[in-house]
């Protein structure tokens, strides 16, 4: 059975609620956060996301968690998983992650990405999931490199998504990859 709800040591990963919609709105309208996407996102684009992530979830039971920090702040991003096969070409999902500037720096993204993998591989039954970012995204990769994903030699690849014209820094992706029996090996290590 699939849990869509879980705790990790400092955070609660959760579905969106009515209340995540202007912190979610307004993160993607700040220009720090949105350094490496296709510019800011307005407002309908938001809501309409958020739409599309319930969805999601309530078709195949898993995909991008709303983050709360209880104590904190009740939603400061997004992690989970995501489809990429329209990315990559062939059946695969990302993880990936969104926090808004006043909560970086303090390794939310990583534990909420740890517990994408687990989720990913455990509970769902994933064989392979992988992440991309542009070269430039020093702090993306770094929560990639930190979960365990691997620089993949050679994968390099444009985005099929980006407007080339209009965003030409921004088309070229690395791609990180995380294989199942690779996961296991490194439990194995942990425990
Ligand atoms: C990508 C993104 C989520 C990374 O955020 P981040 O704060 O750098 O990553 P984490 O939450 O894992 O935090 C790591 C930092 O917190 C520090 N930290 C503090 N307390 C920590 C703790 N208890 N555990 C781990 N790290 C901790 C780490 O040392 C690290 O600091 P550093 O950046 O100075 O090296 C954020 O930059 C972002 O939302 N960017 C915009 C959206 C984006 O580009 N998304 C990816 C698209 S592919």
């Amino acid at each position: 059975m699939t849990l869509p709800e879980v705790r990790t040591e400092r955070l609660l990963l959760r579905r969106w609620r009515e209340e995540d919609r202007a912190p979610y709105i307004a993160m993607n309208q700040d220009p720090a956060v949105m350094e490496h996407m296709q510019g800011l996102q307005s407002p309908e684009i938001s809501d309409a996301f958020i739409d599309k992530v319930e969805a999601h979830w309530d078709e195949h039971g898993w995909g991008l968690w709303a983050v709360e920090v209880p104590g904190v702040a009740p939603f400061v991003g997004f992690t989970g998983l995501w489809p990429a096969t329209h990315v990559l070409g062939y059946e695969s999902r990302e993880t990936g992650w969104r926090l808004a500037r006043q909560h970086w720096g303090h390794g939310y993204a990583t534990e909420a990405a740890s517990e994408s993998l687990r989720f990913g591989f455990e509970d769902i039954g994933f064989d392979e999931i992988v992440s991309f970012t542009v070269p430039q995204n020093t702090r993306s990769r770094a929560v990639m490199e930190r979960i365990g994903l691997e620089y993949v030699e050679g994968g390099d690849f444009d985005h099929p998504r980006v407007d080339a014209v209009a965003y030409p820094h921004i088309v070229r992706h690395v791609l990180y990859r995380l294989d199942r029996p690779r996961w296991e090996a490194r439990q194995i290590r942990r425990s």
